[in-house]
């Protein structure tokens, strides 16, 4: 039998909660397909590693995962740390040195959730957006001087590459022709952006030639917003870079229903490195400890993952579960609307895994 190692870093806030209810499920997946198991290690690394050590995760963090067949990742992010210092310490510091460059984002209308588009019921909205995960506005390059003073200056630079790019269309090409509609929207900005957006452009334009059955348009960023609202029906894969494709898929998480439901993988294409799989919504440190974070996210992640590991019968099953339960109003957590708790929606989800026998 195949034993998966998964890294499971739950991290913060409600972070904790969902990875613990997504173990519990991937373990009855593999206890009913009968031809896999998994191994879950946990690292206790996050904002409480860091109020106690210094550091979100030990210096030799990476050595410690970097042999894993998957990292199954929380949210981080604390009330009383600053943000740059937990993402930057911990997911950033994960995801660019794996070289996780293609962050997959899919979005849709599950059964039974109510999108807050009048006229879209499901059907409309079927987006996968492919978010560029390792360089461009998050590429971690700036500075400042005369910290305080009046003269003082800051820099965040954007910074991208033409391997960068080229691989990252390439892939959302590649995802796209996997796809029943075959159709690619390249998001950009180069009308403002005159540099790095137009060799975006132009990448995007040669890549294309390598894929003359996918049906590929371009979009500057702000008139897809609008395009977003007002015509889902026309978007199907999106490849955007990585500051716009992370305000784009906030907008599609909430088009879709709830922030609670998108889930997110950081793709490294090559397996060099183990890819992550995470929930899109963070710590909400709000709720968290109340019990009633919703799993969805967290569940849809580890299909991702099923998907990646090959598992592709299992990760059908769990969608398939969870698009049962989603479908029941009386299983919503609070954040659709409904009373109902992590713990329920998880027990929901595992007896809809035991019972599908297709
Ligand atoms: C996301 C999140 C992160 C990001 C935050 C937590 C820094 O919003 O995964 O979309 O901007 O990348
Ligand atoms: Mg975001």
């Amino acid at each position: 039998m195949k034993t998966y190692t998964i890294a499971a870093i739950p991290a913060d806030g409600i972070g904790v909660e969902v990875i613990a209810a997504g173990i519990e499920a991937l373990d009855v997946l593999a206890e009913k397909a009968g031809t896999f198991r998994f191994r879950f290690d946990r690292f206790d690394w996050g904002s409480d590693h860091y109020k106690s050590h210094g550091v979100m995760m030990p210096a030799d963090g990476r050595d410690q995962i970097r042999n894993h067949d998957a990292i199954f990742f929380g949210a981080v992010g604390a009330p009383d740390v600053p943000d740059h210092i937990t993402l930057w310490g911990l997911r950033l510091a994960i995801c660019q040195p794996f070289d996780q460059y293609a962050n997959v984002r899919p979005t849709r209308i599950l059964p039974g959730i109510t999108s807050p588009l009048r006229n879209v019921s499901g059907p409309e909205l079927d987006w996968v957006i492919v978010r560029e995960n390792s360089e461009g506005e998050y590429a971690g390059v700036g500075g400042r001087v005369h910290q305080g003073h009046p003269n003082e200056v800051a820099t965040d630079v954007s910074m991208m590459t033409r391997s960068g790019v080229d691989r990252i269309i390439r892939y959302a090409f590649a995802l796209a022709r996997t796809r029943p509609r075959k159709l690619l929207t390249v998001v950009t900005k180069s009308n403002a952006q005159r540099y790095a957006m137009v060799m975006w452009d132009e990448i995007a334009a040669e890549v294309a030639r390598d894929f003359p059955d996918v049906t590929w348009d371009k979009m500057l960023v702000d008139a897809m917003t609008m395009r977003m609202v007002t015509k889902p029906e026309t978007l199907d894969t999106i490849v955007a870079t990585n500051l716009h494709a992370d305000i784009l898929s906030d907008l599609a998480a909430a088009l879709a229903g709830s922030l609670g439901i998108a889930p997110t993988a950081n793709i490294n294409p090559e397996r060099t490195f183990p890819s992550m799989f995470e929930p899109i919504h963070g710590s909400a440190f709000d709720i968290a400890g109340k019990g009633i974070a919703n799993p969805i996210a967290t569940f849809w992640t580890a299909c991702q993952m099923l998907e990646h590991l090959g598992e592709k019968s299992a990760a059908d099953r769990l969608m398939r579960a969870i698009e049962r339960v989603t479908a029941d109003p009386n299983l919503h957590t609070p954040d659709l609307g409904g009373r109902a708790t992590t713990r329920q929606v998880t027990a929901a989800v595992i007896a809809a895994i035991r019972g599908d026998n297709a």
